[in-house]
């Protein structure tokens, strides 16, 4: 997706119902849309008004609030949730405004999102719940009362405001529940790539549980649930877009291939930038997505048509997880790169 100026326009930020102008840098990869590429990237947006087929909403993003939705949906047909709703914290959705509440007042919101979702959930659907730890105390008695709650991934994302008088907020939680016992998961597909500190070697002289290569010494070992090796999106990086709160593809991927198969359907009711939608269709899933504002849902689509030509995934290499800072390390695709050329050259 996206050359070193793909889209790029002057940054129109909306903070409340100001329209700042931004200069961007050279070397800014952030996508936006013109207005032209608005309308027509509208035209490809769902809305619904009737009942549906899952065949009609597959590889689509609907723009609609997801509690007017859910009423046309079809039943039990989603294999993995990812729910990466609004926390409980004042945040400006593109002039949308969602206000911190009371904790019970969120609690009951929560609630409502979640049983208008269950319906739709297969009985061996997986569920991935992004939260910030303040509002992780709110949902996790809710989880927990629903779904097997597996575990919790704290993710480390590298960024976060310095405090006065207190620590940095510097993680965030993705809780992973299951709707029973019987779930999919396959942790061979999410191991990570890490550099051996310690190079042991067998009595014979051979590397002992890792791999010697000219880029360097590495280990491919279990995922923990502590994710340091994933940083946010940031304006360099082609999949960037100004959607303040937009999850990072690499960190979908893992949840992704974690736990669901190839054909499976992914469903996410607040896709924001789209990077749910984005990443099940680089990995050969089914997917849609809902979001309330109109242009997010057009970067969202916007994002999906690059992906028709770029299915790649920064940090994810030949089916391998890199820790992070290893870029340099990494192979490089020359599919990638072609594309990657291709992509300028239509900007
Ligand atoms: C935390 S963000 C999701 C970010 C997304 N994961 C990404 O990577 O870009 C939550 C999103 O929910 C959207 N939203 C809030 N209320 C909504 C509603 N009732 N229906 C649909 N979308 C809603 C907001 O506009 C926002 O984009």
């Amino acid at each position: 997706m996206g050359g070193s100026n793909a889209g790029v326009i002057p940054k129109q930020k909306h903070t409340g119902n100001n329209i700042l102008m931004k200069k961007r840098a050279g070397r800014n990869r952030t996508l936006t849309c013109t207005s032209d590429e608005l309308s027509q990237l509208s035209k490809m947006l769902l809305t619904l008004e009737r009942s549906v087929s899952v065949h009609d909403i597959d590889g689509k993003i609907i723009n609609q609030d997801i509690f007017e939705v859910t009423k046309f949906l079809p039943r039990s047909f989603v294999d993995l949730l990812v729910l990466d709703p609004p926390y409980n914290l004042s945040k400006n959705y593109n002039g949308n405004l969602f206000k911190e509440r009371e904790k019970k007042e969120y609690a009951e919101w929560f609630e409502r999102v979640l049983s208008i979702l269950l319906p739709f959930l297969k009985d061996t659907a997986t569920i991935y719940v992004c939260s910030d730890w303040k509002t992780s105390m709110i949902i996790a008695p809710i989880l927990d009362n629903i779904f097997h709650i597996q575990n919790r991934i704290t993710w480390e994302r590298e960024k976060g405001r310095g405090a006065k008088k207190d620590w940095k907020n510097n993680t965030e939680d993705i809780w992973f529940c299951t709707i029973s016992k019987e779930y999919y998961f396959d942790v061979e597909l999410v191991k990570l790539k890490k550099r051996v500190i310690a190079p042991y070697r067998t009595t014979n002289g051979k590397p002992k549980d890792w791999v010697e290569s000219n880029n360097g010494n590495y280990r491919l070992t279990h995922p923990s649930n502590i994710w340091t090796d994933i940083s946010v999106p940031f304006w360099s990086m082609p999949e960037n877009t100004d959607h303040p709160t937009q999850k990072p593809e690499k960190l979908v991927a893992k949840l992704m291939l974690a736990s669901s198969k190839e054909g499976d359907f992914v469903f996410d009711p607040f896709v924001g930038s789209g990077t749910t939608c984005v990443v099940a269709k680089k990995l050969n899933r089914r997917f849609c997505g809902v979001e309330l504002n109109k242009e997010y849902c057009c970067w969202a689509q916007k994002r999906l048509n690059f992906a028709e030509m770029d299915k790649t995934i920064q940090g994810y290499v030949d089916g391998v997880f890199w820790e992070r800072n290893t870029l340099k390390e990494q192979p490089k695709s020359k599919k990638a790169t072609k594309i990657q050329l291709k992509q300028e050259s239509l900007f």
